[in-house]
């Protein structure tokens, strides 16, 4: 009998906040599995607030492309199990992380490169971590987190580094990391229970939401003496802020922008700072940084075993629930990694 299995198809492009009747879970047949091609059954799915991008026409230039209507989502980070293969490597019962996102069961090409080499069929070892760590801490999250404060070079310690969305996937490693190696970390979010979890269980030095007071009054509170690094997840008004309070031959490293994902950018209106305190701003995806893999991996899994480091997920529950996730995520309401538990795969 010739199986079958759902996936999640965006049927609309959203032309403002993303919502659950812009994709569809539909059947479809898995296709058979030709040479040099393993079989897998989904167990866990990424949510990054980088598909809202994806969700259009056409993606950012030089971004991940968008998502087709009525195909398929390919190019989210997934974790299996295979069941067959026919691919030197891969044997079934291996645990193995693909790109070939929300679905039920992916055919996937062992040689093909996925997500510029982050999301190439790769066995996973589930001796030393759970299998959904390689969706976050030990995956493209933790490389995200460690790359970006390494392009910055705000490994070296002694420093005053500002994370923004810091209770989120990137921004809970990032503060963590930059902790790790000797700075003073000071956090934003957008609710005082996440600021609290920040302070209390991560040990950031200063925390304060961005939804109390403008950000900016908070940045100053938190860091009376300016900041030296920071870690841009948001953009726009945080953006703005940090220029301000940036000390002379500051770095932003500029991970991404997620307050304009689904509105108009808002500023940053005073870019001639950079110039003025000559500042150093360096975007950066985490997939461009594949050589830092197994050092971030090494680094963060002794820190994990031995409890310096910590993480966290929010936990959906059945592919279906992967838009509402989607949506949830980027409205605020997830903490640390947000996951997809692919339970009820048949
Ligand atoms: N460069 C790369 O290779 C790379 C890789 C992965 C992710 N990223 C980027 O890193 C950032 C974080 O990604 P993630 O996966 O870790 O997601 P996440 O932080 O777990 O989730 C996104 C968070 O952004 C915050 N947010 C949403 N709208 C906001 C706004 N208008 N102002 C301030 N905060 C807002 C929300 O938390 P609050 O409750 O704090 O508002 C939300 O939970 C995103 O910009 C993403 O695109 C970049």
């Amino acid at each position: 009998m010739s199986l079958s299995g759902r996936q999640v198809q965006v049927v609309a492009y959203p032309r403002g906040p993303v919502e659950e009747r812009h994709f569809e879970v539909v059947e479809v047949p898995v296709e058979p599995v030709g040479p040099g091609q393993v079989l897998v059954r989904n167990t866990w799915t990424s949510v990054d607030p980088g598909l809202r991008l994806r969700l259009r026409e056409a993606a950012p230039e030089g971004y991940f492309v968008a998502f087709p209507l009525h195909a398929a989502m390919d190019g989210i980070m997934t974790i299996g199990e295979v069941v067959e293969s026919r691919a030197e490597g891969f044997a079934p019962g291996d645990t193995v992380w693909h790109a070939r996102g929300w679905r039920d069961y992916a055919v996937v090409d062992a040689s093909a490169v996925q997500l510029s080499g982050l999301g190439t069929l790769r066995v996973l070892d589930t001796s030393i971590a759970e299998p959904q760590w390689y969706l976050g801490v030990l995956g493209g999250m933790g490389l995200t987190a460690y790359a970006g404060l390494s392009v910055v070079g705000a490994l070296k310690g002694g420093e005053t580094v500002w994370v923004s969305a810091a209770a989120g996937a990137v921004g809970s490693l990032a503060v963590q990391i930059a902790k790790l190696h000797g700075n003073r970390v000071v956090a934003s979010a957008g609710s005082d229970d996440k600021v609290r979890w920040l302070l209390d269980d991560l040990g950031v030095d200063a925390a304060f939401s961005y939804r109390a007071a403008p950000v900016g009054e908070g940045l100053a509170i938190a860091a009376p003496e300016g900041i030296d690094v920071y870690f841009d997840c948001v953009g726009s008004d945080h953006l703005e802020a940090a220029l301000d309070a940036m000390n002379r031959d500051g770095r932003i490293a500029i991970c991404g922008s997620v307050s304009e994902y689904e509105s108009e950018p808002a500023g940053p209106r005073n870019l001639f700072l950079a110039v003025a305190k000559d500042l150093t701003i360096r975007g950066f995806r985490g997939s461009s940084n594949l050589d830092l893999l197994d050092q971030m991996q090494a680094e963060l899994g002794a820190a994990l075993a031995d409890g310096r480091l910590q993480q966290r997920e929010t936990v959906f529950d059945g592919l279906a629930s992967a838009p509402k996730a989607l949506i949830e995520m980027i409205a605020g309401r997830t903490t640390g990694k947000t996951l997809v538990h692919l339970t009820d795969v048949r």
